[in-house]
Parts: structure tokens; sequence; C-alpha cells
């Protein structure tokens, strides 16, 4: 491909917005339509705003933003598959586009002619996709299923197949969403080799992706949306810094934030978190914080409350959970025998446990109940963020560490064992 001027513009977008019809549609019994009569019940919803930028000849262009946030609208307005309300989209070059996954691909049909099928619809003519056939099918890796219908393939098979028709249409702009997720990271490599080619080669990429640090490598620019419209247009890394800051703080904000709530007869006033050997490694207030604590230990957690009158048989619960939110653990005492029939004043609740977690931010939530457990004296949620930083040294995967045995049975003898303990292939 000639070298282009580098300031001209590939894409141009101007004051774009899109709106889409949204319909309240819960109950679609035949009661609830008579009862509506015949007041449609929808609104209007703007998926983008007045969206306006200029992407340049030769760029790699990145997307972001929460989801919801308009960018495959956006990429599909650019490619032509939805057509703005208002604004309008210039396109300079031979476009392509992988939108989602397995769009453009006919389930029935085998691997091999959907290729000409996509090839055809992309701009390529028979002669021109048979020249580089082998290729595609090469880059895709999807071998000898290129002659099963691809309604057999794995989402996997899918992209890559999509992905490899369109980066081999030669298209002078070349639009893709978050599909790329979905392949192996030896494809992910591929792909990232193939945006590289592209660029040495000045041709102009549109990426909606989601792992910063790749988009960070890779693009030029790009444009921060949020509902709709343009929050942050300038270059990638600066852009991708602030999005990332902006995830942080939500997540900080979601997470972490203490909510508490109940009737206050008993209140939770702080937790303090005990090592192994009875030290203490940290505290915190009702006002929640965080609290740094070393990977697979047994630790013990104390929740000290204040009971201004005496209750009778109160409860005490804690939780613990991931910081995206799954339930690792949760108990309550209940079946505790010990606990006395009434508290009141100052007092502390202790709960020793083995703690399997690994390497990450775990939350915990405390509360204290009622005998019957359906009233809530005081809960309080998030009220410790534990940080584990170190790890334990052994290789494995997911929040917690379970004590784990493996054990090979079958007909293979130990000459057919290779030293790390598999069996060779046949
Ligand atoms: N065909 C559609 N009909 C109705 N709403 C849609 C349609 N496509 C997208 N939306 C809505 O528009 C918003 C933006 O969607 P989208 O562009 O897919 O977001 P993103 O790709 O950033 O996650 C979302 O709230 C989505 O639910
Ligand atoms: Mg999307």
């Amino acid at each position: 491909m000639t070298s282009r001027d580098n300031s001209s513009v590939a894409i141009s977008v101007q004051n774009v917005s899109k709106k889409f019809r949204v319909y309240h549609e819960r109950n679609n019994s035949l009661k609830s339509a008579i009862m509506r009569g015949k007041r449609a019940r929808y609104e209007d919803f703007l998926a983008l705003s007045g969206v306006t930028l200029d992407v340049k000849q030769g760029e790699t262009f990145a997307i972001i933003g929460d989801n919801g946030c308009g960018k495959s609208t956006l990429l599909k307005c650019m490619a032509r598959i939805l057509k703005p309300d208002e604004g309008k989209i210039q396109a300079h070059g031979r476009l392509a586009a992988l939108l989602e996954v397995g769009s453009g691909f006919h389930p029935e049909l085998s691997g091999r002619d959907n290729i000409f099928l996509n090839g055809s619809i992309l701009g390529m003519s028979r002669a021109e996709i048979a020249r580089n056939f082998d290729e595609i099918v090469d880059f895709a890796g999807v071998g000898h299923f290129i002659d099963e219908p691809v309604k057999n393939y794995s989402s996997g098979m899918y992209v890559r197949l999509g992905f490899s028709v369109a980066v081999h249409v030669d298209p002078e702009i070349l639009l893709v969403d978050e599909v790329l997720a979905v392949g192996d990271a030896a494809f992910q490599r591929k792909c990232q080799a193939k945006f590289a080619e592209f660029k040495r080669d000045g041709r102009t990429v549109i990426v909606v992706a989601h792992s910063a640090a790749t988009l960070r490598q890779m693009c030029d620019r790009a444009v921060l949306l949020d509902h709709g419209k343009i929050l942050e247009l300038g270059g990638a890394n600066e852009v991708l810094d602030i999005y990332e800051e902006r995830t942080a703080e939500k997540v900080e904000r979601d997470v972490f934030g203490v909510q508490r709530h109940g009737s206050g007869d008993i209140q939770i006033t702080g937790l303090e978190v005990l090592d192994d050997s009875g030290q203490c490694i940290g505290q915190v207030g009702d006002e929640g914080g965080q609290i740094d604590v070393a990977a697979g230990q047994r630790i013990t957690l104390r929740m000290y409350f204040h009971a201004k009158d005496p209750v009778s048989h109160p409860q005490f619960a804690m939780a613990i959970d991931t910081d995206y939110g799954l339930r690792l653990w949760g108990g309550d005492t209940r079946f505790e025998p010990k606990l006395p029939q009434v508290v009141h004043g100052k007092g502390m609740i202790e709960l020793a446990v083995d703690l399997p977690i690994r390497t990450g931010k775990y939350v915990v939530h405390g509360s204290v109940l009622d005998q019957s457990t359906a009233h809530n004296f005081d809960f309080l949620r998030n009220m410790c963020c534990l940080e584990v930083t170190t790890d334990l040294p052994h290789f494995a995967a997911g929040p917690v560490h379970l004590s784990e045995e493996w054990d090979l049975r079958g007909s293979c003898s130990p000459q057919d064992l290779v030293p790390n303990g598999f069996a060779k292939g046949k």
C-alpha cells in the first residue's frame, strides 16, 4: 500500500446522534394488552449524542468506555450498518468491519463457503478470495474444520475466521469490535502483529476493546464515551489513564464504601484483625478501611460493638466476598451454644477462620441481628477491605487456596510418562 498524507481523514464523524426505541413490554399477556389499550409503551433512548471526531488515515484509534456507553453503536454507524438519526459520517477508503461474534456468517454453510460469502460482502472478487484462501484458513487456524458448518465452531473459531477474512480483504480502514477478547493468547498476539503490519502499511484501524494494556501499546489516539457522549478525546495513553482512574474510583465507591442500616439497638463500632500468632495486624472503625494480610493463614476477626440498653439473645454474622462480589464465605452465631443470653455495654465477638485466600482484595461485612436473625440491629456492608499482597508459593488460579492432590490412573506404564507427569501422545 502506498504511503498516504498523514493528515488526511479516514473517517469523519460529524455531530452524530443515534436513538433507539425501547419498548416497556414486561407483560405480553392478552389481558395486559387489553388493559393497556392502544397506547404505545416506549421511549426513545439516545445511544449516541452529538459525537464529533475525525480518525486520521494511518492511525490506530481506540473507542473505550463502560458497557452500554455506545461504542458498538458508533462502530456500526461508521460501518454503515446503522444510520445516524442526526449528523453524518464520511469514510474515505475501502472498509472492513468485524463487529460481533459470527456476524456476517451463515451458520449452515461451511467455513469455506462462508469465506467466499463474507469476502464478497466485503467487496472481494471470487478470484481475489481464491488467491487468499489458504492464508485466510491458515491465519484463522481452523484447520480441517474449514469444511464443517460454522454452527459447529466454537466462539473462538468463529472469531478467528471472521477476523481472518476481515484482515485479508485488503481494507484501508478496519473496524474491530470487542470480539478479540474471545480468542486465546496466541491468537491475540497474531492479531496484534496484524494490526502493527496494518499500521506500517499506513492503514487505519479502529478498535473497541476492554484490555487497556494492549490498547496502550497499539493505539495512537482514543475516544472515551460516557452515556453516548464524548468525555475525552486525545492521545491514547492520556485517555486510557483517565478511563482507568475513573474505573478505579468507581470500584472503590461501589465495593468499598461502607453501607449501614439497622435499628441501632446494638451498634458495631469497629473490626480488628489478628494474625495466626494473635498479633493485631490492623483495625478499622465503623467508617471502614483497609487491612493488609498475608495469604493463606488463619486469622481472627474481632468485631466490637456497643449496646446502650440490654439486648437479649443477639446473633452475630460476618461474610467475606471477593472484590467483584462473589460470596466466599458467610456465617452466623445461631448455633453457637457459648453465647451470652444478654449483652449490655461494650463487647466484642471473635471469629477465627482459616482464610485460604490468594492475592487480591476481599471485603468483610458484619452484622448484629435479633434472635430470629430477621431484624438487623446493625449491618455494616463493606466494613473492611482485606488486601492480600503476598501469594502462596504454589501455582494455582482462583480466589481461594484449596489443598489439592493429583493422581493419574489409567493404562499407561511409567515409561509413557514424560517428566512433568503428562502422558505422551501415541
Ligand atoms: N438495537 C438496539 N435497540 C435498542 N437499544 C440498543 C440497541 N443497540 C444498542 N442499544 C442500547 O444502546 C446503548 C449503547 O449500546 P452499545 O453501543 O452496544 O454499547 P457498548 O458497545 O458501549 O457496550 C445500550 O444502552 C444498549 O442497550
Ligand atoms: Mg459493545
